[in-house]
């Protein structure tokens, strides 16, 4: 059995004002009418290799509400979803659900603010992963960079291990720039989409080698863990002293048996508005608009308004985001530096 792992923990600072710590990007409608949450639920619907089971999400005590509202309006009643009392990033979010999970239940891990376009395409990847999973691999999926991107994994692919599946030679977290560059040059690199698939057991004795404190931590919580229907609570005290690493760092470039799968899927992880401008559909003049909107002769923009009306008048290359009474603007290309206003907000308060 395949069980979908939805890890939904991140606050998503790039996309404000939309995204904020009380409503991150996963739980908003970015993309489509569905909110990313909403879609990465339903991702597995029509995959007929395996057998899927009930899913299991990862998520923070704050947006327990939230979560089970969300689930409910698209028609999934069965789940569970295990609440966090503080973040401890993804290699322990991942571990509590292994920890839940049966030991040789396949997890299918999928952060919860991703898009995928081609769904037959993540499908069929995920068919290729099977045969290693269940020889206790690490299975990784891999997307054909488009650039230098320092703020994304890199596997470098070896030899063939399978029907379309390669050895991983190597797995590099976020290099700095020159390094992307050089692993571009080098060929056989692709990015790390972030989703992996992996027997729960074999995940479990990967942490037993590489973060044995960490695992003892989230065992505690587990055992001790208190249950109301769909939720599950990790005892606090164990959770909070659990170290805090990601999945990347603390496991996967320390695992030798990993496998990746290179798949063009459409995928994206809808990190900054030019990103969401980039993989929405766009008009004739290339503007991507969500919400109430008037543009007369505007070019290459991205308009999002949760309410007022936005009117562009022969203007080109702008952002223009309105939600929660806040109006930002800025030049399109330029939206890494909405760190900047999160950085400038937290320093004013
Ligand atoms: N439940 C839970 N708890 N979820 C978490 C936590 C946590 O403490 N921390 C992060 N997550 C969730 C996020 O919500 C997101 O869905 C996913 O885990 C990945 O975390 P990010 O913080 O977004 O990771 P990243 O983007 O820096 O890097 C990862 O993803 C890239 C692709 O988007 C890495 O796996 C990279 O190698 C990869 O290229
Ligand atoms: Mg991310």
């Amino acid at each position: 059995t395949i069980v979908p792992v939805i890890l939904s923990g991140g606050s998503g600072t790039r996309l404000w004002p939309v995204s904020k710590p009380e409503h991150p990007k996963q739980l908003l409608p970015l993309t489509a009418d569905e909110t990313m949450l909403q879609l990465t639920a339903v991702r597995t619907q029509g995959f007929d290799a395996a057998s899927i089971g009930r899913p299991i999400l990862v998520a923070n005590i704050a947006h327990t509400d939230i979560i089970d509202e969300q689930l409910h309006q698209i028609g999934i009643d069965d789940y569970q979803v295990i609440l966090e009392p503080i973040g401890r990033n993804t290699a322990p979010a991942i571990a509590l659900a292994a920890l839940e999970a049966q030991p040789d239940d396949a997890l299918l891990v999928m952060p919860s603010d991703h898009v995928i376009a081609d769904l037959p395409a993540f499908h069929a990847a995920m068919a290729h992963a099977l045969p290693l999973v269940k020889k206790g691999w690490l299975v990784t999926f891999g997307i054909t960079p488009d650039g230098p991107e320092t703020g994304y994994g890199y596997i470098q692919m070896g030899q063939p291990c399978g029907d379309a599946v390669h050895e991983v030679v190597r797995f590099v977290e976020k290099p700095d720039f020159a390094n992307a560059q050089t692993m571009l040059a080098e060929g056989y690199h692709v990015w790390n989409a972030g989703i992996f698939l992996f027997r729960a057991d074999a995940y479990l004795a990967a942490m037993e080698r590489h973060q044995p404190d960490m695992l003892t931590a989230v065992r505690t919580s587990m055992t001790q863990a208190k249950r109301d229907g769909a939720h599950v609570f990790p005892d606090a005290m164990a959770f909070h002293a659990c170290p805090s690493d990601s999945i990347d760092y603390a496991i996967m470039e320390r695992e030798a048996h990993v496998a990746c799968v290179p798949v063009a899927m459409g995928w994206s992880d809808v990190g900054s508005w030019d990103s969401l401008h980039a993989i929405s559909a766009r008009d004739a003049g290339d503007n991507a608009v969500r919400g109430d909107a008037l543009l007369l002769g505007a070019r290459n923009c991205l308009v999002h308004s949760d309410g007022p009306r936005v009117t562009l008048v022969d203007v080109d290359d702008l952002i223009v985001v309105v939600s929660q009474g806040e109006i930002m603007i800025l030049k399109r290309g330029e939206s890494q530096k909405v760190r900047k206003v999160t950085e400038a907000l937290k320093a004013l308060a």
